[in-house]
């Protein structure tokens, strides 16, 4: 139907060997804006399909060299036009050769003589449902596409991150060597240039860390390896990985975990990944002086939370999405000043929703921000028999608290 752009009335071949009918239905279709091709029989047919391709056919049944069902049959064994529409339209209306007709590919069937204005609609309704199927089927077809390109980018990353670490690692490993004075005595400026060598290239080495980790999850390749992991280790890992960062920022940074924290089955790298990302977040985009909390709670029957607050810079409900977004980042000005390629919260959602978890995002903008990971119950390992229904939470005793600011660790 589409010629360079344009739309094409339809066509249809109307083959059957009654001079007087084709007439008929050639008058009554192009009436209606179709273009009519004329067949006398089921060769002709066979032949004028293969030239003109038309959108639909209205085929006879009996007619001489070649019948109908015949004709129904051939252009059916042909994959261009196994397709392609064919309404019966003829006289024997018996049951046995309706029957006969839908088994040789009939789309549908009329009898004659036809209603002509039930013709017309019964021949839109078929080319309808003709371009819907061929529009599914180039949806389905366009997914595919873009599924292997993905497939592909997802290769292409795994491999080249993987190229890409090697090196990384060397020059870390050197510039380790060097600033420690291992192997030669070196200047203070030589050592300061160690230094940064080494700090560039562990920052670089994160960043291809993560594009690998994204990469593997989006290709279904990264798996968990999982075991018995202590919340309240994890908690406290990476609590003190982030420790020395909010000093430095001067937040009032505390988590708060129950006495007896629970016991989960994951991949604990990847959890405590998951803590150090959300931390680090509401550390950067944190003003000095502001706050920031990890909670862990347990829920009766709705496993268990991790919970980071920050007093923040926020975001809009808009943003959220955005922030969610591979590379996606919130360009407000104050939050540029901070290093970071946009990758730690797709990352973790990703990596939650590998332990059958959610994440949820709460923010407001210059109020702050409250990221909340839920794991399934089924990760849990005690049940919680001794905890109360509901949403009320068994929290919740200061176990670490890391303040920098006496006062603000008091509010
Ligand atoms: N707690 C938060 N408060 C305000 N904005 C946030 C917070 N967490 C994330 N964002 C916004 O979402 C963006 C994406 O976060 P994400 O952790 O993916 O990237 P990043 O921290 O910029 O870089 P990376 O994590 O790769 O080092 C951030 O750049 C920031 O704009
Ligand atoms: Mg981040």
């Amino acid at each position: 139907m589409e010629q360079n752009g344009l739309t094409a009335p339809p066509s249809i071949l109307v083959v059957d060997d009654d001079p007087v009918v084709c007439e008929v239905m050639r008058a009554a279709l192009q009436n209606d804006g179709f273009e009519v091709i004329e067949a006398s029989d089921g060769v002709e047919g066979c032949r004028l399909y293969e030239k003109h391709h038309p959108d639909l056919l209205l085929v006879d049944i009996m007619m001489p060299h070649m019948d109908g069902y015949e004709l129904c049959r051939k252009l059916r064994s042909h994959p261009e036009s196994a397709c392609v529409p064919i309404l019966v339209v003829t006289s024997l209306d018996d049951l046995p050769s309706i029957a006969r007709a839908y088994d040789a590919g009939a789309t549908d069937f009329m009898s004659k003589p036809a209603n002509w204005a039930i013709l017309n609609y019964r021949v839109r309704y078929i080319l309808r449902a003709e371009e819907l199927r061929r529009n599914e089927g180039r949806l389905i077809a366009a997914k595919e596409v873009a599924e292997a390109a993905n497939r592909a980018k997802s290769d292409f990353l795994a491999n080249m991150s993987h190229e890409l670490r090697t090196p990384l690692n060397a020059i870390i490993g050197f510039s380790s060597m060097l600033s420690d004075r291992i192997l030669w005595p070196l200047s203070d400026r030589q050592i300061e240039y160690a230094d940064i060598i080494g700090t560039s290239g562990r920052h670089l080495l994160a960043i291809v860390n993560d594009i690998l980790d994204l990469a593997k999850v989006d290709a279904d390749k990264l798996l968990l390896a999982e075991e018995k992991v202590d919340v309240g280790e994890i908690v406290s890992l990476g609590s003190q990985m982030v420790e020395d960062m909010a000093r430095r920022a001067q937040i009032d940074f505390a988590s708060e975990i129950e006495e007896r924290p629970p016991q989960v089955i994951g991949d604990p790298a990847k959890l405590t990944q998951i803590l150090i990302n959300l931390l680090t977040n509401a550390i950067k985009f944190t003003q000095p002086g502001g706050r920031v909390r990890l909670k862990v709670a347990r829920y009766a029957h709705r496993g268990m939370t991790f919970r980071v607050e920050d007093t923040g810079i926020g975001m809009s409900v808009d943003q959220i999405p955005v922030a969610l977004e591979p590379f996606g980042q919130i360009d407000t000005g104050l939050d540029r000043k901070r290093s970071g390629v946009g990758l730690g919260l797709p990352l973790t959602k990703r990596l939650v929703e590998l332990h059958g978890g959610t994440i949820e995002i709460e923010s407001e903008p210059g109020k702050g921000t409250i990221v909340t990971v839920r794991l399934p119950e089924e990760r849990l390992l005690q049940k919680p028999t001794d905890l109360r229904t509901g949403d009320q939470a068994a929290v919740v005793a200061a176990s670490a608290r890391f303040p920098n600011d006496a006062s603000a660790a008091g509010s």
